[in-house]
């Protein structure tokens, strides 16, 4: 029985390869024969983590599409009528609506893991631009979608961050406009986010999270010791040419994430059950009663993924009657993240072999970043935390805009030869 199942997949498998002979090499750069170093840690999950929540979101949105009326006058009653009546409906929003921000967590550690083994330095800037791209694509994902339920905060999110482009000098006006479609959110808004929400922009993320990975495979993985395999003896079990500490991406790592993943599900699975608005952070309460134009929320604040920006906006303050400098500076924070690789001019990629200085300061951004991320969730009504807010603006700029001096300055420990295992 055995043998006329594996001589039938060979069958197939030949019939295949004769005909798309490009697919065994391509299978083997970047599988068999992709050498990842051995040294790997929890930490180079979060990769892999992304893609299983993309593939949830673009699964959990399909059938979500089904069900869902993109028109201001139907679109919150449709969300209703998916967790009242459709069979499972409840499940497939809770999995799409806690699977966004899962995302945004496990693309924060994913940044922050590139961060830490200094991955975007040589030669990954291309691999950090692109992740960095996505980046911006996801938030434009993630506010997209939260317009679409038409819920007090969808709306005026909406009208708060379309107002945003109104503080550009002559042109801010129109652009609003251009960007709603009308004056106010409204059904066009509604229409045309619903289109770049569930086609234009996912298919925008799969080519670059595509484009993310090659560009990684042409350069190969970084790892917690920063040291560059390829540049170390060659040989090891698998091949006389392949890096000594490197092993095939599959069945070793492909294995060992498999686990994590089913790991992650059921910490997924118990949020999704249990908490699926995760009190009021995944799902805002204001969010289950429907859009209205003449009743503002009495705190209006995005999903904690973009409170850190949205503080920074709130705490800046307008002078000489201009507004754009918050939008700038929210904007600038951003672009930061974009400059790492050329700020960054230390001889040491890891924080493992960097000194005291360059863990004060990425400390120093980490909760920079955080406490941000609390004020912006606030209401923002005291002046006090506006001054914090302030300072933590100010530090975390000072992160970014010093990181040349600091880095250079830091006394740095030597670096193995050969990747460390820690055990
Ligand atoms: C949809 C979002 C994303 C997906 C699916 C994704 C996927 C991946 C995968 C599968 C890897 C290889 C495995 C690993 O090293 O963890 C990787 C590596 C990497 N990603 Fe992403 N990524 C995403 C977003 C980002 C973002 C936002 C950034 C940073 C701005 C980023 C920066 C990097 C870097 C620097 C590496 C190389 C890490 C190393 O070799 O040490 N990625 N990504």
């Amino acid at each position: 029985m055995a043998n006329i199942i594996n001589r039938s997949v060979d069958t197939v498998w030949n019939w295949v390869n004769e005909r798309a002979p490009g697919m065994m090499p391509a299978y083997r750069k970047h599988m068999s024969e992709y050498y990842a170093p051995k040294n790997f840690n929890i930490w180079y999950i979060f990769g892999v983590l992304s893609i299983v929540v993309l593939v949830n979101q673009i699964l959990t949105g399909i059938f979500l599409t089904m069900h869902f009326k993109p028109s201001a006058a139907e679109a919150f009653a449709s969300v209703e009528y998916i967790m009242r009546d459709v069979e499972w409906g409840w499940l497939i929003r809770y999995m799409h609506s806690t699977g966004a921000s899962l995302f945004f967590i496990v693309v924060y550690l994913h940044m922050f893991r590139g961060m830490m083994y200094g991955s975007y330095k040589k030669p990954r800037e291309l691999v950090w631009l692109l992740g960095m791209v996505i980046y911006l694509v996801l938030m434009a994902e993630a506010f997209l979608g939260y317009v679409l339920p038409w819920g007090q905060m969808s709306y005026w999110g909406a009208k708060v961050i379309i107002s945003l482009f109104g503080a550009i000098p002559v042109i801010g006006v129109g652009l609003t406009e251009w960007i709603m479609g009308d004056y106010n959110p409204g059904d066009a808004t509604l229409n045309r986010f619903f289109a770049l929400h569930v086609i234009a922009l996912p298919l925008v993320l799969l080519l670059l999270v595509v484009l993310h990975i090659f560009a990684l495979h042409e350069v190969g993985s970084n790892n917690p010791d920063g040291v560059e395999i390829k540049k170390g003896p060659k040989g090891n079990r698998w091949s006389p040419n392949a890096p000594a500490d490197g092993i095939p991406f599959h069945p070793y790592y492909t294995v060992k994430d498999t686990f994590y993943v089913g790991f992650f599900l059921i910490l997924a699975a118990f949020i999704i059950f249990f908490a699926p608005a995760f009190g009021g952070w995944f799902l805002e309460h204001d969010n289950f009663t429907e859009a209205n134009p003449l009743v503002t929320p009495a705190h209006i604040k995005p999903v904690w993924y973009f409170t850190p920006y949205y503080a920074m906006l709130r705490v800046v303050p307008s002078f000489f009657g201009i507004k754009l400098w918050g939008v700038l500076v929210m904007f600038g924070a951003i672009v930061m993240l974009f400059l790492l690789p050329w700020l960054d001019r230390s001889q040491v990629k890891s924080y493992r072999y960097r000194g005291v200085l360059s863990w004060a300061m990425l400390m120093m951004f980490v909760v920079s970043f955080l406490w941000l991320a609390k004020i912006g969730a606030g209401p923002g009504t005291d002046p006090t935390e506006a001054i914090i807010g302030r300072v933590l603006t100010f530090l975390y700029f000072a992160f970014f805009i010093s990181m040349p001096v600091w880095t250079k300055l830091d006394r740095t420990k030597p670096v193995p030869e050969r990747v460390t295992m820690h055990d």
